[in-house]
């Protein structure tokens, strides 16, 4: 793409005027947007740059895996991945208020996040993959300049605490045209393409008590619904797509036996930013599938529903 090379060169340029040789922090998600910023930082300034992962515990199905085989073996990126979730989990225990949970979750990311800086001897600035909408976003989120509907997880705050200068050199770039640059950076077809996921992980797709074992359930039972939906072809057709694992138990039957155990709901949007966005309509033999395929593989989900709520007045995330 002619756009996105000139793009990638002139900001190649301009990270190298930035940083002169100082030395670059950035943190990976395991989304798009960071795991390109990180690659055109490297391309720029090379082993000046320090990756750093936290795995919270919140992540997807091999996400980590993902990100650790990406970054190491395929780019040779220099990557710290921390190990958190102990930390995360034992931190979550009790706190079923959606709000309560954002504010650990950033809280404590941006904490270990400052201690592995501080471990690998801190640097002079702080990447991020911020872009065009967040920048919107941050002065009006959803409902207006007044309402907070949700307050997003990032790492603001972070650069003042630790004195870092910030480089975000996607700032003017929407998301399908960060897809673009990652493409012309190299990235996997498979990366660049992926669905956007939340900081606060599957913390926020499970209303109420957030404990290990819901995280290990609701990663199966994701993990068999985005198969099935890319077994279909529909994952470049949808914006989003995820599982919800509720805090509510019902009455099921399996066999001979009585089963009790709990709900999974389904979640798939078409959007253009998040913004706003409409449910995707499956067929019912596709859903009914999935439905299945959910209660036989993944224990402790008895039943399956789907959401249908658009955005607005739904969010796209439960919480
Ligand atoms: P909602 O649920 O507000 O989400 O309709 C809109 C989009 O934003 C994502 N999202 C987040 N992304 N940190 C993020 O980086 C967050 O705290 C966060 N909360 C929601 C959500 O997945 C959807 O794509």
């Amino acid at each position: 793409d002619w756009t996105m090379a000139e793009f990638r060169a002139t900001k190649i340029a301009e990270i190298r005027e930035q940083v002169g040789d100082q030395r670059v922090l950035c943190g990976l998600s395991g989304g798009v947007d960071s795991a390109v910023a990180a690659v055109l930082i490297h391309e720029a300034i090379g082993e000046q740059l320090t990756c750093v992962f936290v795995d919270h515990g919140l992540l997807r199905m091999n996400e980590r895996e993902q990100v650790e085989r990406l970054f190491r073996d395929h780019y040779n990126i220099p990557l710290v991945v921390v190990d958190a979730e102990e930390r995360f989990m034992s931190g979550l225990a009790g706190v079923t208020d959606p709000e309560a949970k954002r504010k650990f979750i950033g809280g404590e990311f941006i904490n270990v996040f400052e201690e592995e800086a501080k471990k690998i001897g801190g640097a002079d600035f702080l990447a991020q993959g911020t872009l065009y909408p967040d920048v919107i976003e941050s002065v009006s989120f959803t409902g207006g300049p007044s309402v907070t509907i949700k307050s997003h997880h990032n790492v603001g705050g972070l650069p003042e605490r630790m004195n870092l200068k910030l480089v975000e050199p996607l700032r003017e770039l929407f998301k399908d045209e960060v897809r673009l640059l990652g493409k012309e950076l190299g990235l996997p077809d498979i990366f660049v393409g992926r669905h956007p996921f939340p900081g606060p992980g599957l913390a926020i797709r499970i209303p109420g008590e957030v404990t290990k074992e819901r995280c290990d359930i609701l990663r199966k039972a994701d993990a068999v619904y985005l198969e099935e939906i890319r077994n279909a072809g529909l994952y470049d057709a949808i914006w989003q797509a995820f599982a919800v694992l509720l805090p509510v138990r019902t009455v099921g039957v399996m066999g001979d036996y009585r089963t009790y155990d709990s709900v999974c709901a389904l979640r798939a949007v078409t959007s253009t930013d998040g913004m706003t966005a409409d449910i995707y309509p499956f067929d019912a033999s596709f859903l009914s599938r999935c439905a299945t395929r959910i209660i036989n593989e993944v224990e402790g989900i008895n039943r399956v529903v789907y959401d249908y709520t658009s955005k607005p007045p739904g969010t796209i995330e439960w919480e």
